[in-house]
């Protein structure tokens, strides 16, 4: 089976009935599903031990590693999906893309691509590529049993932006004069990505992730005429690449109060929202006929507990008129949070939210 074959509608799984899942396809639920971005990673001491001696990128090619990694906050936290533990570079990686992840900087790649000729080192994605994204995803799936697993894929501009800079940014100053200075180059460039993300989103959910997630983590970046002309085709494609599984499409962004309508348009089921802009209004903006996910502050976690309570309670009253509700953080977990904390946050807001 091809990567680029015609979707077919998954088989309903053994996760189908998950509040998450009800929650993305704006269903009643028993409560408030709840998950975190970067559950699975750092903040675990569980996570420090597996992963000692064994570098970033090496680590994402494990099927049992991923596996352990992937379950830990499942079991820890009680969360109400898991997500599949890899990075937004490894199908870059997998195509032959000379990157690294190097420890406190983040991705860097070897000859970012500046030129048309530079386009020559992206290729086709194939599932035999990532067999091995293939392999944990079966192991993952039979441990997992009714809890969902979440498949996801870095964006095409959020990948653009690592191979045009050639690491992380602050001002993208490269990737925005190719995208104003060479339209049909960034089109391009952010085609290919499009096509490489959706074979990756494809192998996943093929493999059996019920839900994915693209994250567009720095389209914040941009203007929203910039957005919707230079970056919303490339997302749009790839959300209408796997439109046909029936799989919930999750689209997230950090600093994207501006562009939240947009990336509605740009086809997901569910939009998910940074702290920035409250639930409420974040669907005046998204408009009907979509979930919503998030949105307390990652950093409200170094508060006290009643603190944390207290934001949480705010978060879920501005979300309880949505027509789904997923809650979230508004970007990942950061890395020195107690993870009790986490723990705490996912009893209360079920709890609270219990029908
Ligand atoms: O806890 C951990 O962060 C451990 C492992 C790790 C990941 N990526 C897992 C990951 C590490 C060290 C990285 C490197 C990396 N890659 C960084 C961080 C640099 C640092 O040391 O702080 C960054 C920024 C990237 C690029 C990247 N990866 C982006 C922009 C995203 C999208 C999500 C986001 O945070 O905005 C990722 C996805 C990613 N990397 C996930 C995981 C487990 C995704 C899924 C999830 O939410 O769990």
């Amino acid at each position: 089976m091809s990567a680029n074959d015609a979707p077919r509608a998954q088989q309903p799984s053994a996760a189908y009935d998950s509040a998450f899942l009800k929650a993305c396809r704006r269903e009643p639920v028993p409560h408030t599903p709840v998950w975190f971005m970067r559950q699975a990673g750092r903040s675990l001491p569980e996570y420090r031990k597996v992963r000692e001696g064994t570098a970033m990128l090496e680590s994402c090619m494990r099927p049992e590693l991923v596996t352990e990694i992937t379950l830990q906050p499942v079991r820890r936290h009680g969360v109400d999906a898991a997500i599949y533990f890899s990075d937004i570079v490894v199908p870059l990686k997998a195509i032959g893309i000379d990157l690294d992840i190097k420890p406190g900087i983040g991705p860097v790649v070897e000859h970012p691509i500046r030129t048309r000729a530079d386009l020559a080192q992206l290729r086709d994605l194939t599932p035999e590529d990532v067999s091995y994204v293939t392999e944990a995803i079966g192991l993952l799936t039979r441990e997992l049993g009714a809890t969902p697993l979440i498949g996801f894929a870095g964006a095409p501009f959020t990948l653009a932006s690592y191979l045009v800079e050639g690491g992380p940014s602050r001002t993208y100053e490269n990737a925005k004069a190719m995208m104003y200075g060479d339209p049909e180059l960034w089109a391009d460039l952010l085609d290919r990505l499009a096509d490489i993300t959706a074979a990756f989103l494809k192998v996943q959910i093929e493999a059996g992730a019920s839900a994915v997630q693209l994250f567009d983590s720095w389209a914040g970046a941009l203007a929203p005429v910039d957005y919707r002309r230079s970056v919303l085709p490339a997302s749009a494609k790839v959300f209408e690449a796997v439109a046909g599984y029936g799989v919930p499409r999750i689209h997230f962004g950090v600093g994207t109060g501006e562009l939240l309508g947009l990336m509605g348009e740009a086809g997901a089921d569910v939009v998910g929202v940074d702290w920035r802009v409250p639930m409420d209004e974040a669907a005046r903006r998204i408009g009907p006929g979509k979930a919503l996910q998030g949105n307390l502050d990652p950093t409200v976690l170094f508060a006290p507990t009643e603190a944390v309570e207290a934001k949480t309670r705010e978060v879920l009253a501005s979300a309880q008129d949505l027509e789904g509700h997923i809650f979230n953080l508004g970007h990942g977990v950061m890395p020195s949070t107690d993870p009790d904390a986490l723990t705490r946050l996912v009893e209360h807001v079920h709890a609270l939210t219990a029908r």
